[in-house]
């Protein structure tokens, strides 16, 4: 327990993936946002959802590492133009590129840039997938 607590601490150093409560990891694996949803929940995790700047930049250093733009957890399936997280909890931060959303055709997923802004995507794109645990 120890030994698993200091790795993990000594990780989370190296890899500067932590924000607060929230550690956020991926392994390389893409897929789309279903995808994605699945495989942080089969993980015991959740896919990840910013809800502060320390947490976006946190995700935003891992979709940098991996050269990948990820899906966060946020989406506006429901209502159109109302984001909310998986929970249905409306959003409570944002980090929206200029112009963004835009819901050019029909985008009701969010995808996080290495720049760490945010922009709303078709959800059948293929992207990083980032947990929080
Ligand atoms: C689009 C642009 C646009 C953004 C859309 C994207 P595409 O990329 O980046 O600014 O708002 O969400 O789909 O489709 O022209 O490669
Ligand atoms: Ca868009």
């Amino acid at each position: 327990m120890y030994c698993a607590s200091v790795f993990s601490l000594v990780w989370i150093f190296i890899n500067g993936n932590s924000a607060g409560e929230k550690t956020f990891q991926a392994n390389g694996s893409e897929g789309d946002f279903e995808t994605s949803k699945a495989t942080c929940s089969q993980a015991g995790g959740l896919l990840a959802s910013p809800r502060n700047s320390a947490e976006n930049t946190a995700i935003q250093q891992i979709v940098v590492r991996h050269n990948k733009a990820a899906y966060v957890g946020i989406n506006d399936i429901e209502t159109e133009g109302s984001f909310k997280y998986l929970s249905g909890e409306a959003i409570g931060y944002s980090n929206w590129a200029g112009g963004e959303p835009n819901n050019l055709g029909t985008e009701d997923c969010v995808e996080i840039h290495s720049d760490g802004k945010w922009n709303d995507r078709s959800c059948n794109e293929k992207r990083l997938i980032i947990c929080e645990f």
